[in-house]
């Protein structure tokens, strides 16, 4: 049986060389599979003990238990302390700096104009109007024929309009909502209407085919020039601060008589002259003025019992005054840079 003892030897010296070699928690792994598996040379050295001569079996049979025993002790300790490095490694790689500052989060903020407009409607709500949205899509008649524009007026032109068929366009100003607040409502109306208008013009620093506008209407039993003067001051009063001065000059729009434009002195300058107001020391910030009689009719209200005012005004325009913006086009190109000021 000496060759027994022989290639327990080999065996062991063979298991022992490996044993050095491995490195990884695998190798160990299938170092122990390939010496103790059931296709190993342990497991063969067992079925062998059947042909040995009974009484040298309980001594041989210790011997391969204990050299079994032998390679699962080395293999776990190896294993084990493979194990420990591997993890001591990893948390090392995965290390975190729980000093570093932390990566910014960053926050989206509501667009400037929708800012503006929030800003505007919160003040005449204030003032006991209320929102009404009229639609960006309307018939010709809204647009122009309901407030008094002459068929040949020239803002009716496929130049200045985006005709969508003979009778539908895209609305060229928030005034299309007197129109359809007269076929619903009744007065006393105290309405203010947000929203976007579209003019076909060329794009550039100071114009674009789309922005926005704020229409006002108010219609009542004795309304009077007295009553738009007040709550036109009163609104920029509260937009622009209690020291903001105005001026009113006549001007004309076919849907109201008389006409103005409202102008602030220069919030850059204060009247002195600058590069913002053009050295004139005003900055026009609307349009507005006594509805006219045929509007009204045309609205089924009757001049001789009501009366009213109406206004309209560019939040773009006023967006670019009251923060030295100079080109219109910014609010649309979706730059961060640019937006970032805002919130
Ligand atoms: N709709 C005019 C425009 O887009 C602005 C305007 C002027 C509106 C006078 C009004 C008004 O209601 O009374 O230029």
């Amino acid at each position: 049986m000496a060759s027994l003892q022989d290639l327990i030897a080999q065996l062991r010296s063979d298991f022992m060389s490996e044993l050095k070699e491995a490195s990884h928690s695998k190798d160990f792994e299938s170092l122990k599979v390939k010496y103790l598996g059931k296709k190993g040379p342990i497991q063969a050295l067992m079925l062998e003990l059947k042909n040995c001569p009974s009484q040298e079996r309980p001594h041989l049979g210790k011997v391969i238990n204990d050299i079994k025993e032998e390679f699962v002790l080395h293999c776990e300790r190896s294993l084990e302390r493979c194990k420990a490095q591997e993890l001591d490694e990893r948390l090392k790689q995965e290390w975190i700096d729980v000093t570093l500052p932390g990566r910014r989060i960053r926050k989206g903020a509501l667009h400037p104009i929708t800012q503006a407009l929030n800003h505007a409607i919160e003040i005449f709500v204030s003032m006991g109007f209320s929102v009404q949205l009229g639609p960006d899509v309307d018939t010709e008649y809204n647009n122009f024929g309901g407030l008094n524009f002459p068929p040949d007026h020239p803002a009716r032109d496929m130049l200045d309009t985006f005709y969508l068929s003979p009778e539908l366009l895209l609305r060229t100003h928030t005034s299309n909502v007197q129109v359809h607040t007269m076929r619903y409502h009744k007065p006393p109306i105290r309405i203010i209407a947000p929203g976007r208008c579209f003019r076909n013009e060329d794009i550039s620093a100071r114009s674009h085919v789309f922005f926005h506008q704020i229409e006002g209407f108010y219609i009542d039993r004795h309304v009077t020039f007295a009553d738009l003067l007040a709550t036109m001051d009163e609104f920029l009063a509260k937009l622009l601060g209690k020291k903001v001065h105005t001026r009113y000059r006549p001007s004309y729009f076919p849907f109201v008589e008389p006409g103005l434009e409202v102008d602030v002195r220069c919030i850059s300058c204060n009247g002195d002259g600058c590069r913002i107001c053009k050295h004139t020391g005003w900055l026009e910030v609307l349009g507005a003025g006594m509805v006219h009689p045929n509007v009204l009719r045309m609205g089924h209200i009757d001049p001789e019992e009501y009366s009213g005012f109406a206004w309209g005004m560019g939040i773009e325009r006023l967006t670019m005054l009251l923060n030295d913006i100079k080109d219109i086009r910014l609010f649309t190109e979706n730059d961060t840079r640019f937006l970032t000021q805002f919130s």
